[in-house]
């Protein structure tokens, strides 16, 4: 007896309607999972790595005025310091938009300069900024790479395109480096501004295998008491990782310059350090 029956043949036994029911069911609960599936697979979106906005179904968007924007942008940020107030923003840009830049710049690298205090010069500054770079304007890009981050700074700082200085495009060899200063320029020893810098925006271009930190040498005060040395690797530092990004501050809220935003790039050890900075102003740039 066993073994004669086909335990999956429906049989004389079982009647049409039967059949036609359990069709039916099969459909139902295939069609209704699939839509349940699709739905759960939706809101398990990874988180996007790209510079487009998201549009998070979490929240409903307001309406907006004639300057805003109609969708709820989603830019993941880590709150990296307040003395000095320092974010850090993990894939502001993508890796091909980095190397695009990188291949732009690449062209036009000269030797990074300096804006001389009182009795300064070439000769006796040498060796503070070793690095390579050039300048580069969102307007100049033709493929609007450069404006994409250039809104996108904007954006997360909330002070309008207008206020940045052209991007300045760094490469950073073996051994080079910038010892630790201001980007803010300090009347007392530059003499009268008619704008300053009140923020800076890194954007790594690129990873850098040892060394080319980012450092913050008097993060919280630390190490103020006169006695640091401008060339030491100390402090808060951060690692360059293409595509992240880090915004400071360089004066209070008051316009006071903040002492501990002083800053300056680790030497590379191993490997290049790419970084495109946008220099942020109290004052419209003209060009
Ligand atoms: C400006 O703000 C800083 C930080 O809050 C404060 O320490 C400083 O005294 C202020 N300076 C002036 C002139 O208000």
């Amino acid at each position: 007896m066993k073994g004669k029956g086909r335990p999956w043949s429906l049989g004389k036994k079982v009647g049409l309607p039967v059949v036609f029911l359990s069709c039916s069911v099969f459909f139902l609960a295939g069609f209704f999972g699939a839509m349940l599936l699709s739905q759960d697979i939706s809101s398990f979106r990874p988180n996007s790595r790209t510079l487009e906005s998201v549009d998070d179904e979490e929240y409903e968007s307001m309406p907006h005025g004639y300057t805003g924007e109609s969708s709820i942008d989603s830019i993941p940020f880590q709150v990296l310091s307040w003395a000095p107030r320092a974010l850090y923003f993990p894939d502001f840009a993508t890796a091909n938009k980095c190397q695009r830049i990188i291949e732009m710049a690449r062209a036009n690298l000269k030797p990074s300069s300096l804006a001389y205090r009182k009795g300064e010069n070439a000769e006796n500054t040498k060796g503070i900024r070793t690095s390579s770079g050039t300048f580069i304007s969102a307007s100049e890009d033709e493929t609007g790479t450069l404006d994409i981050i250039e809104q996108k700074i904007a954006k997360v700082t909330m002070i309008p395109w207008t206020h940045g200085e052209a991007f300045n495009i760094l490469r950073y060899e073996v051994g080079q480096k910038y010892n630790s200063h201001y980007d803010v320029f300090n009347p007392a020893e530059y003499g009268p501004q008619k704008s300053q810098r009140i923020a800076s925006f890194l954007l790594y271009l690129s990873d850098v295998e040892e060394g080319g930190e980012t450092m913050f040498p008097f993060e919280n005060g630390l190490n103020m008491d006169g006695g640091y040395d401008y060339k030491k690797c100390i402090g808060l530092k951060v690692k360059p990782r293409r595509g992240d990004g880090l915004l400071f501050y360089s004066v209070f809220p008051n316009g006071t310059i903040d002492q501990t935003s002083l800053h300056g790039s680790c030497p590379v050890i191993k490997g290049e350090k790419w970084v495109a900075t946008k220099w942020i102003r109290d004052q419209e740039q003209d060009d």
